[in-house]
């Protein structure tokens, strides 16, 4: 069999497929990915060529104000992700499957996905978990919907761990982790995103397995990486975990203009006489 090898940067691809991102591995071209929740954000991140955009749940924390990312119902994902998949071109678009619509029952699961993918009209979606999700894993697998894995810090069971500190940095989790990741691998999942794992098994764990690795807190040896665009864009200041880099202060920008406008308004220096009918 002639295996042919097609040379391409992303950048050149006019839709990204999950074959896309599995021929970037290969090449060992990075992917890069950022969430996004709403139209407008969408459209910016599509035209400047990211990869992949993921409608996290992180929408309960960033979007909604709520503390962890449980409270956010099916219905409100639907709602982000159609506003994203109506705004975007090229990049893959990858939705969350809320907290409790997959985890205990797999024809719940199923149908859960469905909605988000006929209602939503996005890609793909993302489950939290390993063995444990296996089941409902297979089920949406077999209905052609492609499935992003998430192992480490899942933000979903903040109620069993406790905390957000780093993950599998002791040797039963880390040996549970590499098994998560070849079930997943195994079941037919296009990728995996590790979150908040030791650099060294991240690339360990991403070395090991054929499908991309994408990394948020796990080091640069992975094929990947995503930030939540609300974080990285320093739109959000509360949140300052060691991982994360800070492109902007969009907080500070923001409430610099607003500032001006308040005083322009009450100056009456706003509107002026170009900017009447
Ligand atoms: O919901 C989200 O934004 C995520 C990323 C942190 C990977 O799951």
């Amino acid at each position: 069999m002639k295996i042919i090898t097609i040379m391409y940067s992303s950048k050149d691809i006019p839709k990204i497929t999950t074959h896309v991102l599995q021929e970037m591995k290969l090449k060992g071209e990075k992917i890069a990915m950022l969430t996004a929740y709403d139209y407008s954000m969408a459209q910016i991140l599509d035209e400047a060529g990211i990869d992949v955009i993921l409608v996290g749940d992180s929408a309960s924390n960033v979007m909604a104000g709520h503390k962890t990312t449980l409270p956010i119902t099916l219905n409100e994902m639907i709602y982000h992700a159609s506003s994203v998949a109506r705004a975007v071109k090229r990049s893959l678009v990858v939705v969350d499957m809320p907290f409790g619509t997959y985890q205990g029952n797999s024809k719940e699961a199923l149908s859960s996905a469905i909605r988000i993918m006929k209602e939503s009209g996005a890609n793909a979606i993302k489950m939290e978990g390993g063995e444990e999700i296996v089941e409902s894993v297979d089920r949406i697998l077999s209905a052609g919907i492609p499935i992003l894995g998430h192992l480490g810090l899942t933000p979903q069971s903040i109620n069993k761990f406790g905390t957000y500190v780093v993950r599998a940095t002791d040797d039963k989790e880390a040996e549970k982790l590499r098994r998560d990741a070849k079930i997943l691998e195994q079941a037919g999942c296009f990728g995996i995103v590790l979150e908040k794992i030791p650099a060294h098994l991240a690339a360990e764990v991403t070395q090991s397995v054929r499908i991309p690795i994408i990394g948020i807190g796990a080091g640069n040896q992975v094929d990947g990486q995503v930030l939540v665009l609300h974080d990285m864009l320093g739109i959000n200041q509360k949140f300052s975990p060691r991982f994360l880099r800070r492109y902007h202060n969009l907080h500070d920008e923001i409430k610099t203009a607003v500032f001006s406008y308040i005083s322009d308004v009450k100056t009456a220096d706003f509107p002026n006489e170009r900017e009447q009918y």
